[in-house]
């Protein structure tokens, strides 16, 4: 692709795996995804080479098909390999997980075997504060700790699910099972609830769908190597989704 010319602004945010930046026009912001990988809050860190270029790619493509369904987000283009342009929101300090599969830390609190199928996708909720390692909340402690308004939540748990049902069948018909993921919500200066931050082997575990092969940031938390392989793996099979790429 050729990289479209925004000026970057001044830094407003470093996270773990990304930083934001001002953008020439404010209800916009330049989001950069960087190579660092964390694990367990932290406390495991490395570098995993082209990461933020792959996530930057898959990202961009998870949101163009999760728009083109009917799910507002906060993307709005990708100007080079590691940079997306976005709307300047108001992040929700809520994680939302759906789980289709147990797998991490469900199968350590519920001691089920790793890869049982759930009845119905689960959703959990966590509240975002690293100090407090992002602990799992109830909607009503997530209104308790003044996270969002009670519709708001009831609104991105809906929407979560909406986005598993859009997921699971696009990546099974690439050969990916969707085990779980982990999705953050904003609201725009305009009111309206939109999805944020990333989709990508980061914040999704992603299995082969004939061998069950890990194909995500387990790799790297579990130190077993092939951790670019499988992000690039991961990449080949989603591609570079627009609108007119066929389903
Ligand atoms: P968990 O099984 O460790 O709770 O993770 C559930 C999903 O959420 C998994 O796909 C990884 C993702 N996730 C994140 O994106 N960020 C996090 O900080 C954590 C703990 C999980
Ligand atoms: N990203 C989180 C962290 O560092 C946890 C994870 O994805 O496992 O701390």
């Amino acid at each position: 692709m050729t990289d479209k010319h925004i000026e970057l602004g001044k830094l407003l945010y470093e996270g773990k795996a990304k930083q934001v930046y001002a953008a020439p026009n404010q209800d916009l912001v330049i989001i950069r995804y960087k190579d660092d990988a964390t694990a367990f809050n932290g406390e495991k860190k490395g570098q995993i080479e082209d990461k933020g270029i792959i996530n930057n790619k898959l990202s961009a493509s998870f949101f163009r098909l999760l728009e083109s369904s009917g799910v507002p987000t906060h993307f709005v283009t990708r100007i080079n390999d590691r940079d997306q342009l976005c709307r300047n929101i108001k992040i929700i300090p809520l994680e939302v997980i759906v789980r289709n599969v147990a797998a991490g830390s469900l199968v350590k609190r519920t001691g089920q075997a790793e890869g049982t199928e759930l009845p119905e996708p689960m959703v959990e909720l966590t509240y975002k504060d690293d100090a407090q390692g992002d602990p799992l909340v109830t909607k009503e402690e997530a209104l308790a700790r003044g996270a969002a308004k009670p519709e708001d939540i009831d609104h991105i748990c809906k929407m979560a699910l909406q986005v598993n049902s859009i997921l699971c069948p696009f990546l099974l018909k690439r050969k990916l099972k969707l085990i779980d993921f982990k999705l953050e919500f904003g609201h725009t200066d305009e009111g309206q609830i939109v999805l944020a931050d990333e989709i990508s082997p980061d914040t999704c575990r992603f299995w082969d769908a004939d061998t069950n092969e890990k194909l995500d940031k387990d790799r790297f938390r579990r130190d077993m190597g092939g951790v670019k392989e499988a992000y690039i793996e991961v990449w080949e099979r989603v591609g570079d989704y627009h609108v007119t790429s066929a389903e």
